[in-house]
């Protein structure tokens, strides 16, 4: 679901994960890593290296039972902290590419008798894990590794359940990034540092809400790397809203309750507490999907919520079949294209469209057509 990409200078995706593995495997013992360990102060550290740039846990604030996913969790630092910390009604997966820092976790966890924690073989850019199966998604100085941190965001926000929460520790970069790619450098979480707004787009993309990323500490010059969380929640998004339900956030936003084809709408719609916050629609016209009636309460407004909708639906399309998705809008012309859409002239848009009630009439001549493609 990205719309801008890291750049990485001229690098395979197959033959850097090599080098990292390698990396790492050669590194077990020593540990390493990241600019930033050495002002964090773990309690009660288990005794295993970390090769981390950061505290995700402390950022995460464990409840007793939940279950929680490590990505890239290493010789099992964080991941045998998570374990005490949700205690044994809760259960934690670290999963991690490199065998020899899967046998040193699955033995620190021998040795701590730890029976709720488990390592899997997997890379983070395909979990080996179902959907909507863990409470907290955390993350230490890995994300930075892979050559595709949208489809590793992707799969996070799949495998969180609806309402968790993603920790990501990592290292980022204040200002540009090599041109170069320096191996070395890109194994020790170095090359590959995120910069904060391009990072915290790409969670916006993923359907992540309520993002930030930590601030850089003070003194940080052009150049520099540091270590920092992002935080990001996966919202909870109801399928099959009852239309008269949205039907005050939808007025509110002075957008048209009339001209739906009824038949063919799909709803959705974030509640929390009890309360609708957000909502879309969407309406399918052949395999062409229009939006509709995208509102957010005004009290929820700035937390990504419109964008997270957005991204969803536009997930959803794919598995309904779509070729593609358009919105109409006099209101966000600026954002849409910030979140993967083009605009096009309504008289190019395909006929399946221009025949619906919304083009025949319902939503104002002012307003601007943009097209997004689904991927299949
Ligand atoms: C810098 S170490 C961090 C380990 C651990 N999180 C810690 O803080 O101690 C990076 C770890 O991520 C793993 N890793 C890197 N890229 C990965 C990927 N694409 N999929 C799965 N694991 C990956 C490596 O094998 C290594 O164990």
């Amino acid at each position: 679901m990205s719309e801008a990409a890291r750049t990485i200078p001229a690098a395979d995706a197959a033959d850097l994960r090599g080098a990292v593995r390698d990396f790492y495997t050669a590194r077990l013992n020593t540990g390493c890593c990241g600019p930033s360990t050495s002002n964090v102060v773990f309690e009660a550290a288990p005794d295993v290296p970390s090769f981390g740039c950061g505290d995700p846990n402390a950022a995460a604030a464990f409840r007793p039972g939940e279950t929680v996913l490590d990505l890239g969790s290493g010789a099992g630092f964080d991941a045998l902290r998570a374990a005490e910390a949700v205690g044994p009604t809760g259960a934690v997966i670290g999963v991690d590419m490199t065998p020899a820092m899967l046998e040193a976790a699955r033995a620190a966890a021998e040795r701590l008798g730890l029976q709720h924690v488990r390592f899997v073989e997997g890379t983070i850019e395909d979990l080996p894990l179902e959907d909507a199966c863990v409470d907290v998604v955390i993350s230490n100085c890995v994300v930075n590794l892979s050559a595709d941190v949208p489809r590793v965001l992707a799969e996070a926000h799949r495998a969180l359940r609806p309402g968790g929460r993603l920790r990501i520790s990592d290292t980022f970069r204040f200002g540009a990034a090599p041109e170069v790619l320096d191996r070395d450098a890109w194994c020790a979480c170095e090359a590959g540092a995120h910069e904060a707004t391009l990072f915290a787009a790409q969670a916006r993309s993923s359907g992540f809400v309520d993002v930030r990323v930590d601030p850089a500490p003070p003194g940080i010059a052009d150049g520099d790397t540091y270590g920092a969380v992002l935080h990001g929640t996966k919202p909870a998004i109801d399928v099959e809203v009852d239309p008269s339900e949205g039907a005050e956030l939808i007025e509110a936003a002075g957008l048209p309750l009339a001209g739906w084809d009824a038949a063919n709408v799909v709803r959705w719609g974030v509640r929390e507490a009890g309360v609708l916050l957000a909502v879309i629609a969407l309406e399918r016209h052949g395999d062409h999907g229009l939006l509709r009636s995208l509102a957010v309460a005004p009290e929820a407004r700035g937390r990504g919520l419109a964008h997270a909708l957005v991204a969803h639906a536009v997930h959803a399309s794919a598995a309904l079949g779509l070729h593609d998705v358009t919105g109409l809008t006099t209101t966000i012309p600026d954002l849409l294209p910030r979140w993967g859409f083009r605009e096009v002239a309504r008289d190019a848009l395909p006929p399946a469209l221009t025949a619906s009630p919304e083009l025949q009439g319902a939503c104002p001549a002012s307003a601007r057509a943009f097209v997004r493609a689904v991927a299949t």
